[in-house]
C-alpha cells in the first residue's frame, strides 16, 4: 500500500470512528432525554372522598406524562407503607413519593432510601424528621393554617360563643395534629369558646357517624352547639347521626369541617353544613413537576404550600359545585 493510500485508509477509519462515537453520544443523550420516569407512590389508603380524589389526581397525571407509576395502598398502616417504600427502593425506581399515614417513625427507612441515592418527595402529610436531607421536597397544605381558618370562621359566626364537640382524624397523623393545634390556638383567644368532647373518627364517614351517634346519647351532648370535624367525611357521617337522632344539622348544631369535597358543598347548599375549609387533593401536577425537575438535576423548593379557600353559604352555589373537580 502506497504512503498516500495508508493515510487515506487511516483517515477514513478515523472519520468513521469519530462519527460512531459522536452518534453514540447523541444516541445515549436522546435516550436519557426520552427516558420515562419510574415512580413509586405509597398512598395512605382510601379513607375519604379527599383521598380518592388525591389518588385520581396522582394516577391521572402520571398517565398523562407517560410516567410509569408503581402505586401501593397502605390501608392506613405505617408498616405497610414502610414495606412499600423498601420495595420501591429495592426496585431502584427513579423517585419515591409517599403520603405518611402518621408523622413519626420514618427516619430509618428514609436513611435506607438515601443510601441508595433515590430522591423522596413527601406528599400531602408532613413526616417528622430531624434531618431534612432525607427528602427532596414536601408538597401539601398547611394544616395548622386550615385549623386556624376553621377557628376564625367559627369565632366570627358565633360571636365567640361555642360549646364544641370535635371529631378528630387519624391519631398521630399530621392533619389531625395540626388542625387541632391551629383551631385550639384561635379559640384560646375567646373565653366563651371551649371544646368539651374530642374523639377520633379516623377520617371516615362510618367512624364519624358511629362516634357522634354514641356521643349524642350522653348527657353532655345537650349543651353542645358546634361540631368541629377534621374532615368532611366525618362531618357527613355526624350529619346522618344528628338526623337519625331528630336534630337539625347546621341549625341545632353548627358544623365546621375540612376538605370541601362536592358532597360537603352540597350539604352547605342544603343548609346542613355551615363551613368547609378547603384542602386541595389535586397534587398530581405539582408532584410530577417536582419529580421531573429533580430527575433533570434542577433545583426544587423544599416546601410547596397549596393555595386554598373557605366555603360557606356566602360562596357556595350550584355552579360552584358543578365546576368542582372532586
Ligand atoms: O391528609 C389529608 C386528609 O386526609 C384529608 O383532609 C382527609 O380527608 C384525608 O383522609
Amino acid at each position: 500500500m502506497s504512503r498516500f493510500n495508508r493515510i487515506r485508509t487511516w483517515s477514513i477509519a478515523g472519520i468513521a470512528l469519530l462519527a460512531a462515537a459522536g452518534f453514540g453520544i447523541l444516541a445515549s443523550h436522546s435516550l436519557a432525554a426520552d427516558k420515562k420516569l419510574v415512580v413509586g407512590f405509597s398512598q395512605v389508603g382510601a379513607e375519604s372522598g379527599w383521598r380518592s380524589a388525591n389518588t385520581d389526581s396522582i394516577k391521572g397525571e402520571a398517565a398523562k406524562r407517560g410516567i410509569t407509576l408503581r402505586f401501593s395502598d397502605a390501608q392506613q398502616k405505617q408498616e405497610n407503607q414502610i414495606a412499600a417504600l423498601r420495595t420501591f427502593a429495592n426496585q431502584h425506581v427513579d423517585v419515591i413519593m409517599f403520603s405518611p399515614v402518621v408523622e413519626t417513625g420514618w427516619e430509618p427507612v428514609l436513611r435506607e432510601i438515601k443510601a441508595k441515592k433515590i430522591p423522596v418527595i413527601i406528599s400531602d402529610r408532613r413526616a417528622d424528621v430531624t434531618d431534612d436531607s432525607l427528602y427532596a421536597t414536601f408538597i401539601g397544605s398547611d394544616f395548622v393554617e386550615e385549623g386556624r381558618r376553621a377557628g376564625n370562621w367559627l369565632a366570627k359566626y358565633t360571636g365567640g360563643k361555642a360549646v364544641i364537640a370535635e371529631l378528630e382524624g387519624t391519631p398521630g397523623s399530621a392533619p389531625a395534629n395540626d388542625r387541632k393545634k391551629g383551631f385550639a390556638e384561635v379559640i384560646a383567644r375567646y373565653p366563651g369558646m371551649k371544646v368539651v368532647w374530642s374523639q377520633t373518627g379516623e377520617f371516615t364517614r362510618a367512624k364519624g357517624k358511629e362516634a357522634f351517634e354514641a356521643f349524642l346519647k350522653t348527657p353532655e351532648a345537650k349543651d353542645v352547639t358546634v361540631l368541629f370535624a377534621h374532615n368532611d367525611d366525618m362531618a357527613l357521617g355526624a350529619i346522618q347521626a344528628m338526623e337519625d337522632a331528630g336534630k337539625k344539622p347546621g341549625k341545632d348544631i353548627i358544623i365546621v369541617s375540612m376538605d370541601s369535597v362536592k358532597p360537603a358543598l352540597e350539604a352547605i347548599l342544603a343548609g346542613k353544613l355551615n363551613c368547609s375549609v378547603e384542602c386541595s387533593p389535586l397534587l398530581g401536577p405539582k408532584l410530577f413537576d417536582a419529580a421531573e425537575a429533580i430527575s433533570a438535576g434542577k433545583p426544587v423548593e423544599k416546601r410547596l404550600v397549596v393555595d386554598e379557600t373557605v366555603f360557606d353559604a356566602s360562596n357556595v352555589t350550584q355552579a360552584v359545585i358543578d365546576a368542582r373537580q372532586y
